[in-house]
């Protein structure tokens, strides 16, 4: 632990060995109960926290005929985001670094009839990202919409005090492959097409612990910009800055009710987001009910301090 009461969040995203899960300098760590992250994580349409309803009567079809794909989407706000798009009608291809993972999300959206390739992808492998451009070329003849949502938090040093290493991975996994990715994608996508970038809450107020995260979730709002104009007038860049969502290592810290009521606190709606909170604004984003929008980042924080 930290000092001031803050679980040292180690190793964040995507990390086995989770150590904390703390979005927010000065924040407690948090708990989230079993009940929710199980709902959140596992697939199923409903989520027991009540903001949306994913069963396939209460949403629309504004992707049918479109090919979605979805970066680190095996679980968490990355499969919850295919999940919707895919419930929506959309051709999805999911991808993440662990084979068995790709399996079972595959299997869990085939269950819910959802067409999808599932491919083992790990960002930062070149190889791997051409394969996942050339199956889903291969198998659909087109891109209509690439949601970039890996990241990697390996650091809680001070930023002046960041390995270089730790700074290339950070950059690497964050920044430059969603980049190299979509260079990998862009003779494929079809005109509007869309693109969302997953941020963060953190990208605005890079908080001590995950500053250097930060600093790369807020390239991402510049990514967000200047693709916007560079791939305009065809195709839409967007992105959506999540703020605190129970995903699978937030259960880490699920024993602490305290805590987690600390962070329902400092939202508006005094709740934690869900993956398909995120999801409904990504594919919000990423469909043609948002085709005067480019260049333009949608912070769903439930009303989380983020900006004026
Ligand atoms: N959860 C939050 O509170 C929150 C808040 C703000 C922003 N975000 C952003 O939301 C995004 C998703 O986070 P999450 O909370 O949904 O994470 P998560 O639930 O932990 O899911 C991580 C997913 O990414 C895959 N993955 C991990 N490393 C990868 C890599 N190098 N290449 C490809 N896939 C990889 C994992 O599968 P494998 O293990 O099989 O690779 C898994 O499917 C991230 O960009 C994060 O920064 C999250």
């Amino acid at each position: 632990m930290s000092s001031g009461g803050i679980i040292n969040p180690k190793s964040w995203l995507f990390n086995d060995k989770v150590e904390a899960f703390n979005l927010f300098i000065s924040l407690p760590s948090v708990q989230c109960s079993p009940k929710l992250v199980k709902s959140i994580t596992s697939g199923e349409s409903k989520t027991s926290v009540g903001s949306i309803e994913m069963g396939k009567s209460k949403i629309g079809r504004r992707f049918e005929g479109k090919v979605a794909i979805v970066t680190a989407s095996t679980q968490g706000i990355g499969f919850s985001i295919a999940q919707r798009l895919g419930l929506e009608g959309a051709s999805v291809v999911i991808s993440s670094r662990r084979q068995k993972n790709v399996d079972e999300a595959v299997e869990k959206l085939k269950a819910q009839g959802i067409e999808v390739l599932g491919l083992a992808c790990h960002v930062s492998n070149a190889q791997q990202r051409k394969n996942l451009i050339d199956q889903t070329v291969q198998k659909h003849g087109k891109i209509d919409v690439v949601v970039s949502n890996a990241a990697v938090n390996p650091s809680v040093d001070a930023i002046l005090r960041t390995k270089e290493s730790t700074l290339d991975k950070l950059w690497e996994t964050n920044v430059k492959t969603a980049i190299l990715l979509l260079q990998a994608a862009s003779p494929h996508l079809s005109k509007g097409s869309s693109i969302v970038f997953i941020s963060s809450i953190n990208a605005f107020q890079p908080p001590a612990g995950m500053a250097m995260y930060g600093v790369t979730k807020t390239a991402l709002l510049g990514l967000t910009k200047a693709l916007a104009t560079e791939l305009a007038p065809h195709i839409r860049v967007n992105c959506v800055a999540p703020g605190f969502v129970p995903t699978h290592f937030a259960s880490y810290i699920t024993s602490n009710e305290t805590k987690r009521k600390a962070l329902e606190d400092m939202t508006t709606l005094k709740r934690l987001g869900t993956t398909e909170d995120m999801a409904a604004t990504t594919a919000f984003l990423a469909s043609d009910d948002a085709s005067y929008i480019t260049g333009e980042t949608i912070v769903v924080s439930g009303g989380t301090p983020s900006r004026l």
